[in-house]
Formats: C-alpha cells, structure tokens, sequence
C-alpha cells in the first residue's frame, strides 16, 4: 500500500506495462476519460471529476438510504480505528472522521482521488483490497460500500476484512444489485432495463457479476463474522413512487444514475465491444428512459454489519 502524501516516490513494482517511475498519481486516458494507472485495468470505470462527481451524489443518495446516517453497526463512540475500503472519492471517510474525532481513519483505493485537504484524524492509502492486508494495526470498524464493479471474489475482501478487524469490531457492507428490479411489467423490453441488464452482463463477462450483495451475508458468516444483521432497501430510479422519502431517493439515485450512463460507456464499448455510434445512440434512449415516472423501476440496496467475536 502507498500513503498518497508520499505518492511522488512511489515506484510501482507490479507489472512488466508500467514503467519503473510510475507515479499513482499518473492517470490513463482514453476516450476522454481518466482511469486508474496504479494496477492499470483492474478496476474498469473512470477515475476522474466527472465519476468523482458522481461519486459524492452516490453518497448522498446513500445517507438518505440510511436516513442521514454513515452507518447502521452499532458502533461506540470510543471507537479508535476505522477504514473505508475502496473509499473512492473518500466523502464517507472524511464525515467520518469528522463525526467521530476521537478515531483514527484510513480511506484505501486503487485510485489516489481523495482530497488534499482533510481532517487531521483521516489519511489515504493506494491500495489494492484483493492484495494480503498489511496493516500495522487491527480496526474496530471496517467499512465497504459500492463495490459491486470491483472484486472478482468478494469473499477474499471479507475475508481479509475479519482477519484485520480486531475483537469485538464491526465490519459494515453497503451495496446495490443489478439489473433493476420492477413490481409490475412497467420496465419490460425498455431501454432501461436492456441497459441495467448490459451493466450486468458486462460485470459478469469480467468475471465480477453486479449481484453479488444477496450473497454477502453468508459470506460474512462463514468467515467468521457473527450476529450478522442484513436490511434490504428499494430505491427508486426517478421520483415515480409516492411519499416524500420515496421521492426524494428516486431523485438522488436519478441524478448518480444519469452521471453512471456516460461511465458505463466503456461497458458496452469495450467489454460488450459495441460499435461507440451505437452506444452513445442507446445511452441517450436510456437517458429519456430514465426520466419516465410510468416506469416503475428500482434498485436493490443491501446493507449488512457483522461482529468479529471477542474469542
Ligand atoms: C463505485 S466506487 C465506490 C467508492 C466509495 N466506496 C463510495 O461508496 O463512495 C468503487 C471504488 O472502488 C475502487 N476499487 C476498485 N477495485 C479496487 C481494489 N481492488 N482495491 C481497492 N479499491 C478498489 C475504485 O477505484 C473506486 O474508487
């Protein structure tokens, strides 16, 4: 793993493609967007402003999943270490700092996006969560959100996860399935849902299926994690349903879902290798799909914590 506050001596040693100077700050561009250069192509979606964007009204569109809470697990407020696995744009890590000054939290990515300027109590690693946890210290609380595009075998992760938890600490999982779902028939042979399940098919065809959450809390069980606790959250793609909560999380995840259309452009053009005329044409369709309130359609939001016992 690489502190980014020591990324410009970073030598990357991992494969024969990067040059022996490689900075994890260097990005890779293609098509007009950025990707990560640290482990180059492990991870398929873009890294830059635009996805940082979209991240942060991800995370918006998670507090009002968890009625403005940064978790579920029932942490004390003594809590002393924490980390944010593939913490992305690093918003979560940040307002958990600032929501618990007492802790010491670590935020790793592939990707070094996360701000310069942050609590004294938070820091940022480069860091890949398949690779062995090396970390000096054991945490009383893990966390891992949205990581349904990443890890071709998500138990690894969890395992790892249990391995650097320390007794008596939580691990807390946050994550979407695709393709959407729908209650009525309102989303058969749309657009929208040929997109939701091109997403899938493509996670799937790179070995990292989109509906994996369904299976994290077994997973969490049988590597050890116990009184594992599991809610299951229907969140709407555009403000169709009624009832103000409802609404108002139809129109967050709306707006992450219009940003995640031009990022899942390099699904369909490189992993389902559509011609790029042909998938610009059927995102803009499934842009206009997007903002018809007669489709009913929603996603699935697990969120799972589990204890590491005191034995
Ligand atoms: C959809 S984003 C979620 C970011 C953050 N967890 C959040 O909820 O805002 C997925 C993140 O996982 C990171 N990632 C993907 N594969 C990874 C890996 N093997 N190790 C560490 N981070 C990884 C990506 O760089 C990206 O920032």
């Amino acid at each position: 793993m690489q502190d980014t506050s020591d990324a410009d001596s970073f030598t990357s040693n991992l494969s024969s493609t990067h040059s022996a100077t490689s900075s994890v700050y260097d990005f890779v561009e293609e098509h007009g967007r950025t990707y990560h250069k640290y482990k180059q192509g492990k991870y398929i979606l873009p890294n830059d402003i635009e996805e940082q964007n979209r991240l942060d009204l991800q995370h918006q569109m998670a507090l009002k999943v968890l009625e403005g809470r940064l978790h579920l697990a029932p942490i004390q407020n003594t809590v002393k270490n924490a980390l944010d696995v593939a913490t992305g744009t690093g918003i979560w890590a940040i307002e958990f700092a600032q929501q618990y000054p007492y802790a010491s939290v670590t935020g790793t990515d592939l990707s070094p996006i996360q701000p310069e300027f942050i609590p004294d109590n938070c820091k940022f690693e480069v860091d890949d969560a398949e690779d062995e946890w090396v970390f000096s210290k054991q945490f009383d609380y893990i966390h891992i959100r949205f990581v349904m595009t990443c890890f071709p075998n998500p138990k690894v992760v969890i395992e790892h996860a249990f391995k650097s938890c320390a007794p008596g600490g939580y691990l807390e999982m946050m994550d979407g399935v695709f393709p959407l779902h729908c209650h009525d028939d309102s989303l058969e042979d749309t657009v929208l849902e040929s997109w939701s399940k091109g997403c899938h098919e493509a996670g799937t065809k790179m070995g990292r299926p989109w509906d994996n959450a369904p299976n994290y809390k077994r997973w969490m069980e049988e590597v050890g994690f116990e009184d594992v606790k599991e809610r299951i959250f229907e969140v709407p793609t555009n403000p169709w349903p009624r009832g103000r909560r409802a609404k108002e999380l139809g129109m967050w995840f709306n707006a992450d879902l219009q940003e995640a259309l031009s990022a899942s452009r390099v699904l369909y053009i490189k992993v389902l290798e559509w011609a790029p005329e042909k998938t610009d044409a059927f995102l803009q369709e499934v842009k206009s799909d997007l903002m018809k309130r007669e489709i009913h359609a929603y996603m699935l939001i697990h969120v799972l914590y589990g204890r590491k016992p005191l034995q």
